[in-house]
């Protein structure tokens, strides 16, 4: 029997060991309270916190109200409301942030206001909506997602960060992570799609871009992960609309994202519009105070979207405006974006005692410290020599010429005669270029260009005829986004049938028909524009049809009649020069889809990460006569395949792989082992199997696959998706080249969000693909005992 001091400190470190969150590791139905591991952070440090701590006590509490107070001043990006007069409110102590200011002197002159003027020196942060590029338009979110490549997409983050900064910019309300899975929303574009892995390390690229190695380095700036959280879910796909999500959804699809851009660093996070399962996302204790705050212990600000406070009062959990600030406030909203309640009455919610001021200090100091991690007290001001030096320098524009080629999705690419029509030969000697987006600069830039402009655009037209020479090109546009006259088409089919073949660019409108507000209840092309399409194509002469979207279109016709259909969303300031370079094959496609793309409307919400059902109908087509009885009593339309039009990760080549079955370094792994290590930070990262495959260009041309790896798990306390992606790889490979690939998979590849939704490993029988999409591929199994 040990001595009775070493059996007391024994059983306390028992007791310690069972009191810490998560150090149990149960993967019985019975709940270990684990929700996963803190987000890491670089905002707290002692000295800071002194700082802040000394700071809170000088404050009236005018002025710590002040702090949680943001305007927008300048070119609107919302319904405008607030007050006016900033000047004088931000000489006052009255105000914490502005955003949407014009340039680097304007920037500069509030930030003097706030610096020489007020009482306490308390510099602005200065925010916009820097989503991607500020001068220099990089594709759309959608679209930099479509690469699969995280490195791309930081490089752009990072250039959009050294040009917002160099404008006095210190603050961009990006990333966008919210999951998307109906493609009528129109902020579909603005977000990574609709999968939680890929969505993640896309999150993670973005803050690495923006917030650079140092956050007080001058051309870094704070990034803001919006928008918490559901906000994609919205019903029916119309924007702002309720959303309905379980707990268990919540934390295994919604909330990835948001933990891994917090996990990188992000600065801030922004509350969404939606109401999420009976509470709006702008006051919801559970999201933003349980989750955000007690969970992920988040330290840094959490701004409103804009006006969604006031809007408390429309979504009828507040009958004035007082409620809603107090609502929002207790519920862990920091700052007031342009709803202007938290300035009228947040002092005097802590003079009637509804708010303490140790909760104004909370807020107050999750503010300061973004504002001492910039080193904004420190260096105020932006030097104004910067702001032209930066954009559009060869270095920037080839990056977003990369990032453009590297977002195309090869849709369909049939055989002319003896090759595929693309990429395009010789024989192509004139091209017919028609169409709404064959020559539009300002669409290029797509929605929230910041400050793009069209003159810095080149167009597929221009670009066309500087390779082709303008004698090969006849343009005709062939029709308008919403209308066409006849004589505006015969033109077309006149360009067409004079010419050796047809290039049309056609798709959405970006600034109407895409983005916030911008949600569709039709996907097809707008306008007269398909009939442009099947008149063209009529004339006999191979068609191309480069597609400008930010979302999936149902384009039933083209895909079965067109033989070339190359996705191009909304690809930035370079998009002539890199369409022109891809279609004609000097840059091979590699980007693919990161949403499904569905057949018809009626499919949605369509994404490729579902559950089975108890009666899955598998890959039957009951579309075809002579339906069995078998086959009749399944999950499935009557009238509509299941499957999408194309999977999740989907993407044709100029060349063709093929997989070898995939192959698995253990086909056991223990419960138990996987889920402590889930738990423990030191293990984060640690390999438990490698799972490795064959992959070979049998093509003419060299190419970059993206090669995903999906895990599905059956036996769980919860249904799982039928597939999950878990990793994914770029391989670069010559014509008959193979190079074996290989995945090491960390406990996290395994993990999901249990019965009780707890953090957990469960025994289950796990089945792994190696594959070029999400729907292709045979499995191996992997048995993850108890
Ligand atoms: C949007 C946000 C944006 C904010 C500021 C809102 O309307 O929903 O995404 O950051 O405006 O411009």
């Amino acid at each position: 029997m040990p001595p009775r001091s070493l059996r007391l400190s024994l059983i306390l470190c028992l007791l310690t060991f069972l009191a810490l969150p998560g150090a149990r590791c149960q993967t019985s139905t019975e709940s270990a309270g684990f929700h996963g591991l803190p987000v890491r952070s670089n905002l707290v440090s002692p000295a800071v916190e002194k700082k802040i701590d000394a700071l809170l006590k000088e404050m009236t509490v005018e002025e710590k109200v002040g702090q949680l107070v943001q305007y927008s001043v300048g070119a609107p990006t919302g319904p405008e409301t607030g007050p006016g007069g900033y000047e004088e409110m931000v000489q006052k102590g009255q105000v914490g942030s502005l955003y949407n200011l014009r340039g680097v002197q304007d920037a500069n002159f509030y930030q003097r206001v706030a610096m020489e003027k007020s009482r306490l020196r308390i510099p602005l942060i200065n925010g916009l909506d820097v989503i991607h590029g500020y001068r220099t338009e990089f594709p759309v979110p959608l679209a930099l997602a479509s690469t699969w490549d995280p490195q791309i997409v930081e490089k752009a983050a990072r250039i959009a960060a050294q040009e917002a900064s160099a404008a006095g910019v210190r603050w961009t309300f990006s990333p966008m992570v919210d999951i998307a899975r109906d493609a009528r929303w129109g902020r579909m574009m603005e977000g990574a799609g609709e999968d939680p892995y890929l969505g993640s390390a896309i999150a993670r690229a973005y803050v690495r871009g923006y917030q650079g190695a140092n956050l007080s380095a001058p051309d870094s700036i704070a990034a803001c992960v919006k928008h918490f959280v559901g906000y994609g879910a919205a019903e029916a796909g119309r924007d702002y609309n309720t959303t309905e999500i379980s707990e268990h959804t919540l934390r295994e699809v919604y909330l990835p994202p948001f933990y891994a851009a917090l996990d990188e660093g992000s600065a801030s996070l922004m509350s969404a519009f939606n109401t999420l399962n009976g509470v709006p996302t702008s006051a919801n204790p559970f999201t933003l105070t349980q989750i955000l705050r007690k969970e992920w212990r988040f330290p840094g600000v959490v701004d409103s979207d804009w006006t969604s406070i006031a809007e408390l009062q429309a979504h009828g959990i507040a009958n004035d405006g007082e409620t809603a600030a107090w609502r929002a406030f207790t519920a862990g909203v920091d700052m007031d974006m342009e709803s202007n309640l938290y300035h009228e009455h947040l002092v005097n919610l802590v003079k009637k005692g509804k708010v303490s001021e140790a909760q104004i200090d909370d807020a107050v100091r999750h503010v300061l410290r973004v504002k001492f991690a910039l080193g904004l007290f420190e260096h105020p001001y932006t030097d104004e020599s910067r702001e032209n030096r930066g954009p559009l320098t060869k270095g920037n524009l080839d990056v977003a010429r990369e990032a453009a080629e590297r977002s195309f999705v090869l849709l369909r690419n049939e055989p002319q005669g003896s090759a595929r029509i693309l990429p395009l030969s010789d024989q192509f000697r004139t091209v017919a270029l028609i169409g709404p987006l064959a020559d539009d600069p300002q669409e290029m830039l797509g929605a929230w260009g910041a400050h793009g402009q069209a003159a810095d655009v080149v167009t597929l037209r221009t670009a066309l005829t500087q390779r082709l020479g303008a004698e090969r090109v006849k343009y005709a546009k062939g029709a308008d986004f919403r209308t066409a006259t006849d004589e505006q088409i015969n033109a077309a089919v006149e360009a067409a049938r004079s010419a050796d073949g047809a290039i049309l660019a056609l798709g959405e409108e970006a600034g109407s028909m895409t983005g916030e507000a911008g949600s569709r209840a039709h996907l097809d092309l707008p306008g007269r524009q398909e009939d442009l399409l099947e008149k063209v194509t009529a004339t006999g002469k191979p068609v191309v049809v480069v597609l400008f979207s930010g979302r999936p279109l149902t384009l039933k016709w083209a895909f079965t009649h067109v033989p070339g259909v190359l996705e191009a969303w909304f690809p930035g300031v370079q998009a002539g020069p890199a369409l022109v370079r891809t279609l004609y094959g000097d840059s091979v496609p590699s980007g693919r889809l990161v949403v499904s793309w569905p057949d018809s409307i009626g499919q949605i919400p369509d994404y490729y990460n579902s559950l089975n059902t108890g009666r899955p109908a598998g890959n039957v087509d009951l579309t075809r006569p002579g339906t069995t009885i078998q086959e009749k009593y399944v999950s499935r339309y009557v009238d509509e395949p299941n499957a999408p039009q194309f999977p999740f990760g989907y993407g044709l080549s100029y060349t063709q792989f093929q997989y070898s079955a995939p192959q698995l370094s253990t086909t056991k792994l223990n419960a138990q082992e996987l889920c402590t290590a889930l738990r423990d930070r030191a293990a984060d990262g640690k390999t438990v199997v490698t799972v490795t495959a064959n992959v070979t260009n049998s093509g003419k041309v060299a190419a970059e696959e993206v090669v995903q790896l999906y895990v599905g798990s059956r036996g769980t306390s919860v249904e799982e998706p039928v597939r999950a992606l878990k990793a994914f790889q770029h391989v670069l490979l010559a014509p008959g080249e193979t190079k074996r690939v290989t995945f090491a998979l960390t406990p996290e590849a395994f993990a999901l969000w249990d019965i009780n939704n707890d953090r957990t490993v469960e025994p289950s029988q796990a089945r792994i693909w190696v594959s070029p999409d999400s729907r292709s591929g045979q499995p191996v199994e992997l048995e993850i005992t108890e």
